[in-house]
């Protein structure tokens, strides 16, 4: 017998529509999911790009019209991957129809647009995933198992950082990341590093922070000479502390020379250690604490970290950034169905996005914030 379809509708076609339209091709062959996705609806900024991103991605139409998606019978999911900006009207207008939505990092361009679509959601009953996918991560996951089952003793100290250097040239020019509406360093990648930091040691009580812009002004678009002032972050350094005592730092900077994916941390307990970087992201470092073996142990991802053995039978054969989106994807198709409920949700995200307009805020004032 057939599984059930889901149909699923795309808005936007860029680095990380290719990677959510790769994970839905992919995610039944996988995992056991409940239901078959079909890639239905495409919606990209014209009808054009949408026709050629349908073709190429495997979709059955392309629309211009994002609202055109959305209304769509045939699609159930609706996943967001367009420009921060749209992400409260597109998401809005699913919820109003009862759909599924799926919408990438960060949620919205202020918390408060944040918090109106999660009470939309939550009123509306509909099931909601934002694409915080370096938490599917199975020695993320792994990570969390040792913190909670005691073996590191009691957390005293976070240190974590999402660093990478595609901003680090002065002539990249502006893009919806540099848009002052909810861009800069702290949201685009400072969101993943707090989402990981509340999914370790939980909620964030206050925050002190330093945000930076190193590149004054930049090209106002691709190709162009003229250029304009830039208002975001490039680097944003914060102490933090978190609700259950924790102290330690965060830091988003894509401006890093060098690092290409540094989403790192290092946890230190009483009795142990931790230490992870998304760049060695099928390793996890642990010091189990004896005094005699100091520095770390290497811990190498394998079939015994579940849903590794999904995608390898064998160990030290390495998961890559793209399967963490179908775990994601697995997760909310198993959701959409009845199954597991999935998260982070977008109360999670808006959670995130506080923490976000906290840090900016702190920097404006040149004080710690209480969230
Ligand atoms: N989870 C992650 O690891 C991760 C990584 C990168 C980006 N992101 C997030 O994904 C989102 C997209 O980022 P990206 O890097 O793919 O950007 P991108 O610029 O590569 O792609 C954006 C896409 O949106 C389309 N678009 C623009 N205006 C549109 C409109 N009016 N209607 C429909 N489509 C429109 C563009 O044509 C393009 O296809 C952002 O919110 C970003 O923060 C998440």
């Amino acid at each position: 017998m057939s599984k059930p379809e889901i149909g699923i509708g795309l808005v936007g076609s860029g680095f990380m529509g290719r990677c959510h339209a790769n994970a839905f091709r992919s995610v039944a062959g996988l995992f056991d999911v409940p239901a078959e996705p079909r890639l239905r609806v495409l919606a990209d900024a014209s009808d054009e790009l949408a026709a050629d991103a349908a073709l190429s991605l495997g979709f059955e139409r392309g629309t211009g019209h994002w609202q055109a998606l959305v209304a769509d019978e045939s699609v159930d999911i609706v996943a967001i991957t367009a420009p921060n900006v749209l992400h409260a009207p597109i998401a809005q207008a699913a919820i109003a129809a009862g759909k599924t939505v799926y919408c990438e990092k960060p949620l919205s361009t202020t918390a408060v647009l944040a918090l109106e679509m999660t009470e939309a959601a939550e009123a509306a009953g509909v099931i909601t995933l934002v694409g915080f996918n370096f938490l599917r991560n199975p020695m993320i996951k792994l990570a969390r198992e040792i913190i909670t089952s005691g073996e590191i003793g009691e957390v005293t100290g976070f240190r974590g950082r999402h660093a990478e250097n595609y901003m680090a040239d002065p002539d990249v020019p502006h893009s919806f990341r540099t848009d002052p509406q909810g861009g800069g360093a702290v949201a685009d990648i400072g969101s993943h590093i707090i989402s990981m930091a509340r999914y370790l040691l939980g909620p964030v009580a206050e925050v002190h922070a330093d945000c930076r812009t190193i590149h004054e002004t930049r090209p106002t678009a691709p190709g162009m000479t003229q250029r304009a002032p830039v208002e975001v972050d490039d680097m944003t350094h914060a102490l933090v502390r978190f609700e259950n005592g924790v102290s330690g730092s965060l830091e988003a900077n894509w401006a890093a020379t060098a690092r290409t994916m540094d989403l790192s941390w290092e946890i230190s307990g009483t009795k142990g250690a931790l230490a992870f970087t998304q760049e060695r992201m099928n390793e996890l470092q642990l010091w189990s604490g004896a005094p005699e073996r100091s520095g770390y142990t290497r811990i190498e991802s394998g079939p015994s970290h579940p849903p590794y053995g999904r995608f390898c039978p064998a160990p030290g054969h390495h998961l890559g950034f793209n399967d963490l989106k179908v775990i994601e994807v697995a997760e909310l198709l198993t959701a959409h169905s009845g199954g597991t409920p999935c998260g982070p949700d977008f109360r999670e995200a808006y959670e995130v996005q506080r923490i976000v307009e906290a840090m900016q805020v702190s920097h404006a004032q040149r004080q710690w914030v209480n969230l």
